[in-house]
């Protein structure tokens, strides 16, 4: 009888059936079924790293008490955003999934950590060749003698050279790139992604060096690749932004080592990604003169207060389908406002043609930012502008009522830091910011139509 186990995994959520199925149970795709090798007739050999550090590790129970505590070992990046995001510095032993879009800038970032750090660091590219990274590294003005630069896929080889060279931080780029032997599939498939990334986590436990993989996802965020490790790794690194803008997002969608409210912020520059440290002073433009349909939106991204430009243009429609466009919000959320506006407002938004433009290329999902959104289309109706030292905090009911949100004081004292003189938030948000003394004046609102008498009459 054979020895080679087959199974049909899907491709879209990495789902595994023994048959093939034309739709996918769990996410529903058609035709995504592809039949992979899951082992090998000749089984797995011993691990590489079985002797890494001459202790020979056997299967063994111990009391809790016997464990020594590692929690405390961290080595400290010089990348304060990607510390941050981490929960205070790179874990020993731990195993991070960086999943972004090609082309964001996954790779700049985690060669010029690498290039930063004093321990020896390996970094493994699958992708690259020795020649563009050491170009990339030039651009970046980095160089370092502990650093060391592996080309390779096979796991097995990458296992080989990680024994000699005992490095103190293994990053792979991308895991998609890699292969282990003990799977026939090709690379890039669901079984061998999973594999390959099982692998890195037992030798991330046992021998307690931190790995990062790397891997990337499309559009939708949805491809199987690094979805299907989500659960296998501590922490989960997600990168977001425009790739025509400047501004990334590094976010934590999980982690076992600290919270997932953390956020980093970077700008891509000549030179390589540069954490910002004061975002929201970047995100507002200084403008001489103050133009319709700009309002300002304290929000708040993870715990980090974030003031941002909300540019919105209603111009009469042209063609008989009203258009609505937007960059960085939810388009269902603006369809909502819009709605919210004709009914309570009696604005006629459904001959308009309206666009909307979040500042700096970003996506935000926080719903504080509905107040500003509503009051930059309110002014480029009425093509009046607001005051630049007005913002905004606040989430519109489909009633037209201003609903609280959280961490008010948060936001206003970073509004205030920036020299805003007024905000304008939820009469419901008023107990929770009655004890703190601001020089900010915070106007309380209850119903959108209160806002549009204070700003517009
Ligand atoms: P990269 O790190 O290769 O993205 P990923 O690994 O996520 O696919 O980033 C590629 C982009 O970054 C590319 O469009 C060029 C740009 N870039 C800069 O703008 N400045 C730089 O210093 C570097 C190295 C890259
Ligand atoms: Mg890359």
């Amino acid at each position: 009888m054979s020895k080679i186990k087959k199974a049909y995994f899907c491709q879209h959520c990495g789902y595994e059936s023994v048959k093939w199925v034309g739709q996918c149970p769990s996410c529903g795709q058609w035709n995504s079924f592809v039949e992979e090798v899951v082992q090998k007739e000749n089984g797995k050999s011993k691990n590489g790293w079985d002797d890494y550090d001459g202790k020979k590790r056997a299967g063994r129970t111990i009391t809790l008490s016997e464990v020594k505590s590692s929690e405390e070992k961290r080595i400290v990046t010089e990348d304060a955003e990607l510390n941050r995001v981490l929960g205070g510095g790179i874990v020993s032993g731990s195993l991070v999934l960086v999943a972004g879009e090609p082309g964001i800038g996954k790779s700049t970032l985690f060669l010029q950590n690498g290039l930063w750090l004093k321990e020896p660091v390996l970094y493994v590219s699958g992708e690259e060749s020795e020649q563009q990274i050491k170009m990339r590294a030039d651009r970046l003005g980095l160089h370092n003698e502990n650093f060391y630069l592996l080309t390779e896929t096979s796991t097995q080889v990458i296992f080989e050279e990680i024994r000699k060279l005992k490095p103190r931080l293994v990053i792979v780029d991308s895991i998609q790139t890699l292969q282990t032997p003990f799977i026939e599939s090709s690379a890039g498939s669901i079984s061998q992604i999973r594999e390959c990334a099982a692998e890195f986590q037992r030798f991330a436990k046992e021998t307690d060096t931190p790995v990062f993989l790397i891997g990337h996802i499309t559009k939708d965020g949805n491809i199987a690749g690094p979805k299907v490790l989500e659960h296998m790794v501590d922490t989960v690194l997600q990168f977001e932004g425009d790739r025509h803008y400047a501004y990334r997002i590094l976010r934590t969608l999980k982690n076992r080592f600290g919270s997932t409210a953390e956020l980093g912020i970077y700008e891509m520059g000549e030179n390589g990604m540069k954490g910002v440290a004061n975002p929201s002073e970047i995100l507002i433009t200084q403008k001489e003169e103050q133009l319709s349909g700009i309002a300002i939106a304290a929000t708040l991204e993870g715990v980090r207060p974030l003031l941002i430009e909300v540019q919105a243009l209603v111009t009469q429609s042209v063609y008989g389908t009203p258009q609505r466009t937007v960059t960085g919000f939810d388009l269902r959320r603006l369809q909502l406002l819009l709605a919210v506006l004709e009914k309570r407002g009696g604005f006629h938004f459904g001959v308009k043609d309206v666009f909307l433009n979040i500042a700096g290329g970003l996506k935000v999902e926080d719903p504080s930012i509905d107040l500003a959104v509503l009051c930059a289309l309110l002014s480029s109706y009425e093509d009046v502008p607001l005051s630049q030292h007005i913002c905004f905090a606040g989430e519109v009911g489909l009633s037209g009522e201003i609903r609280a949100v959280n961490r008010i004081e948060q936001r206003i004292a970073e509004a205030e830091k920036l020299g805003f003189e007024k905000i304008i938030v939820s009469r419901y948000n008023q107990k929770g910011i009655g004890k703190q003394k601001f020089n900010i004046e915070v106007v309380t609102m209850a119903r959108v139509e209160e806002v549009y008498q204070y700003l517009f009459n």
